[in-house]
């Protein structure tokens, strides 16, 4: 099987973490590497990897078969478009974009220049999650009524306040697109589009002027809810919860999905005793980039749907404003 050759593009955090996770995969390698900062070529050289501080760069390799978006949130939508006009497939870190307009229109140049669109949900390839999602999709759980989900961490208590991350523009709602926005993810894939949310974010437990405590409630065109909960003042904690009227799971993490340790999935099925089952650790961000090289190279379909990842941005759009202005507000679509 030919690899397929991308260019990481944003080498912080993230793309330090993945360009790794890439070097023991058997279906992409990383030929390339972009950032602005001339800090980040020294990983580079450390990898062995070519590395420009021009984006642009990566779109004129002709090794480059796709790009793997590492970057901060206002740029992906402009990003995705350029790459996918250079006929790249494009991984785009989370949130894909941060309005409904803009997922639209990366959407549609991916669509436009048949090449693949995948994002860094990695939870939807945890195996407890996916064995949540058959349970919930083939009905043992019954009707679906309500999520209850969090995910929280204390890893950006050590960044400088005049960090991207922390910024209103870049992060609006405080912790929604650091933690909340995979837990909205994964509610859309289990519960389709929603009508309405209401949030709350408040600067309750830390320096974080953004805010670090969010709450979240989601309703659902179907009727059901999710409850979500997202902190950043607070050691890691991570919790998916679904309730059915037939029974209910739940998804634990051990640990945050940086270095995975493993998840318990606990469920009670009406009249059944109930089961808990130890998941040991497993490479779920490596399993969402090889996902997106079987859909580039038309091996398989990228497994979340387009039509998810728009009902995410749109639901998400929609926190932002009742963040901002302490209402219920709808969502569009
Ligand atoms: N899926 C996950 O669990 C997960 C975890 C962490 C971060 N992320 C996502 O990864 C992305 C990056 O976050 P991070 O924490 O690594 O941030 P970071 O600040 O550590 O890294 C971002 C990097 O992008 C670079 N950059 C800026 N403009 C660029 C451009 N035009 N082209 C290329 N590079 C550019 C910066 O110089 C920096 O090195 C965000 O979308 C974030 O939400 C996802």
């Amino acid at each position: 099987m030919e690899k397929l050759g991308v260019a990481v593009c944003g080498l912080g955090w993230w793309g330090k973490t993945i360009v790794p996770l890439i070097k023991g995969s058997s279906k992409l390698r990383v030929v390339r590497t972009a950032d602005p900062d001339p800090a980040a070529g020294a990983f580079a050289e450390k990898e062995k990897l070519p590395f420009t501080q021009q984006f642009e760069d990566a779109l004129k390799d002709p090794q480059v078969q796709g790009v793997v978006l590492c970057t901060p949130h206002t740029l992906h939508t402009e990003q995705i478009v350029r790459a996918a006009n250079a006929k790249k497939h494009v991984f785009c870190e989370k949130p894909l974009s941060l309005s409904r307009a803009d997922v639209l229109r990366a959407v549609e140049a991916c669509n436009r220049n048949k090449v693949a669109l995948a994002v860094g949900h990695e939870k939807r390839f945890e195996p407890p999650v996916q064995e949540l999602m058959r349970m919930a999709k083939a009905g043992e759980l019954g009707t679906l009524l309500q999520i209850e989900a969090n995910f929280v961490q204390d890893k950006f208590l050590s960044l400088p306040a005049d960090n991207w991350r922390l910024s209103g523009r870049e992060a609006p709602a405080g912790p929604m697109t650091a933690t909340g926005v995979h837990l909205l993810d994964l509610s859309v894939g289990l519960l389709g589009p929603a009508a309405r949310v209401f949030a709350s974010v408040r600067q309750l437990g830390s320096q974080l002027t953004n805010g670090d405590t969010l709450g979240i409630l989601v309703s659902f065109k179907s009727g059901a809810n999710a409850l979500l909960s997202a902190i950043l003042a607070t050691p890691f904690d991570g919790r998916l919860a679904l309730y059915g009227n037939k029974g209910w799971a739940e998804v634990r993490d051990k640990a945050h999905p940086e270095a995975p340790l493993g998840w318990v999935l606990t469920k009670t099925l009406k009249g059944k005793e109930k089961q808990s089952v130890d998941y040991p650790p497993a490479t779920a961000v490596l399993a969402n980039l090889e996902a997106f090289a079987d859909a580039a190279a038309g091996r398989a379909p990228y497994p979340v749907p387009q039509a998810q990842m728009i009902a995410n941005v749109s639901a998400l759009e929609a926190i932002f404003r009742s963040a901002a202005s302490g209402k219920v507000e709808p969502v569009e679509g």
